[in-house]
Formats: structure tokens, sequence, C-alpha cells
């Protein structure tokens, strides 16, 4: 079946497939076919049901991204979403690997669908999140989800709470939107992001293994690496190169 969907896929360079930890047979048929194991993602959920979110989730000092912050959140972008599975191919030059989520965001972060909270001191950024009430998950499944999409702390200000309070904001948001269930993922060795999940009532539900397989020459792979994304039937620029 996979060589099956790779050969109707002629005009991809580039595969990223991700199986559930427990699926040892899917993990060994990547592994046949040539995939490399690039890291694991755990994913979090929260009922706000079943466990109301608590008043002071609404009294931190986080707002709403004023617009002239935008490209300062990109910017810490940057600084602080090194550790991401292209980290780990080394397919991908270091440098693509630490651009790809400012190139990801700049794409999709603050189109309409997104919302950005973010904590600052003074004129200086410290945090951003952003996070989404997913209408077509929600009219297909019944429920009212939401996700909290993408967090990042400016390094000088780490583990003094920012990331907490970022997480705190959107739920309490989430809530007044009337989302039931929140997802978050991430990487399965990203402690500070999992603690700050589990600091505000999200459990882990599963795990994936992450692979990834280039199809294309070798040789262009360090030379010619286009970050695009897929975010549903189309890919956002017109010549798909990189799928994520
Ligand atoms: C994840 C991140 C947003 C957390 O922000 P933060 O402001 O440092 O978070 P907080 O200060 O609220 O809490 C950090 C928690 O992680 C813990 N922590 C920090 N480093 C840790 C480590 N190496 N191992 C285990 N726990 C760790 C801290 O002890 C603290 O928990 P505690 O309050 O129980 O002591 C920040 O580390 C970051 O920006 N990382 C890079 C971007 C990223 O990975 N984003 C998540 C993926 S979308």
């Amino acid at each position: 079946m996979l060589n099956y969907v790779m050969d109707q896929i002629p005009d991809v360079d580039f595969f990223d497939c991700r199986v559930s930890t427990a699926d040892i047979n899917a993990i060994q048929a990547l592994e046949n076919a040539g995939f490399r194991f690039v890291g694991k993602e755990v994913y979090m959920a929260r009922s706000l049901v079943q466990s109301p979110v608590p008043k002071e989730y609404g009294q931190t000092d986080c707002i709403p991204c004023p617009y002239e912050l935008q490209t300062e959140v990109l910017e810490l972008t940057k600084k602080t979403h090194f550790h991401n599975r292209y980290m780990y191919d080394p397919e991908v030059r270091h440098q693509d690997a630490v651009n790809v989520y400012r190139k990801y965001l700049a794409d999709l972060g603050f189109k309409k669908e997104f919302r950005t909270m973010i904590m600052r001191n003074g004129q200086k950024l410290l945090g951003f999140i952003f996070y989404k009430y997913n209408n077509v998950l929600s009219q297909i499944v019944g429920n009212k989800y939401a996700s909290l999409d993408f967090i990042a702390v400016n390094p000088e200000a780490q583990n003094s709470g920012v990331g907490e309070a970022l997480n705190k904001a959107a739920l309490f948001d989430l809530v007044r939107s009337s989302a039931t269930h929140v997802v978050v993922r991430t990487f399965g060795s990203n402690y500070p992001a999992i603690r700050i999940c589990q600091k505000v009532g999200f459990k882990i539900t599963s795990s994936d293994l992450h692979f990834h397989l280039w199809v294309r020459p070798r040789a262009q792979a360090k030379h010619r690496l286009q970050f695009i994304v897929f975010t549903g039937n189309r890919p956002s620029l017109a010549s798909t190169k990189f799928i994520i």
C-alpha cells in the first residue's frame, strides 16, 4: 500500500509519516521502505467541561497580540522553535530547520482561524501562544474542539511562569468561545512544554513516531529546500517541494 501511494504521487519530493508508537507493523513497513525515524510526538487533551477552567486563568497579564507586534512574534519563533523533527533529519539544512516554524506561522499564524495571545514586560515581548477553535473538526466530531498550536517564550524569560500563564489565558479565551475539548501536541522530549500543559490540566492521550523519506535525488536536498505547507487540499505556494 505504501509503495502504491508513493507511486501515485510522483510530484512529491518528501514524505512525512506518523504512526502510533505501538504499531510495530507499520513502523517496520516504513523502515523497510527507507523512511528515517526523526522523533516522537505526544498528544494531550483536556476537557473544559469535566474540569472547568478556574477563574484565575482569566487573570493573567496576557493580551491579544497587537498588529504591530506580529513581526516580533515571528522573529521569536526563530529563536525558540529549534527542537523540531527537521533538526533530526540530516537532509534538512540547520538554518532551514531553524526557520521552519517561522515560515509556517508567517503563512498561517495570523490568518483568521488562529488567535494569538502575548505577554510582555514593558516593550519587551516575553512570549506568545497561537491557538484556534476548530470549526471543521467540531462539525465532524460533534463536540466543540480547539487546539493550542504554538507557544514560545523568550529564552531570557523561560522558567518564570510565562508559558503556563499563556496556556491559561488561551484556555480561558476558548471557554468563552464555548469550546468543550482542547488538544495539543508536542515533541516527546520537550519536557518544559509537556510540563506546562500538565500544569493546566492536560493529560497525555497517545504518542506517534515520525518518519521522513526524501524521494528526490539526495544531492538536491540540501540546496533546494523550500518550506511549503499543506493546509487541507492545496499547498499554500505554487511549487510544492516540502510538506509539514
Ligand atoms: C515550552 C516553553 C513555552 C515553556 O515556557 P516557560 O515560560 O519556560 O514555562 P514555565 O516557566 O511556565 O514552566 C516551565 C516548566 O518546565 C519545567 N522545566 C524546564 N526545563 C525542564 C527540563 N529540562 N526538564 C523537565 N522540566 C523542565 C520547569 O521546571 C517548569 O515546571 P515547574 O513550574 O513545575 O517547575 C518554553 O520552554 C519555550 O519557549 N520553548 C521553546 C518553544 C517550544 O518548544 N514550544 C513548544 C512546542 S509548540
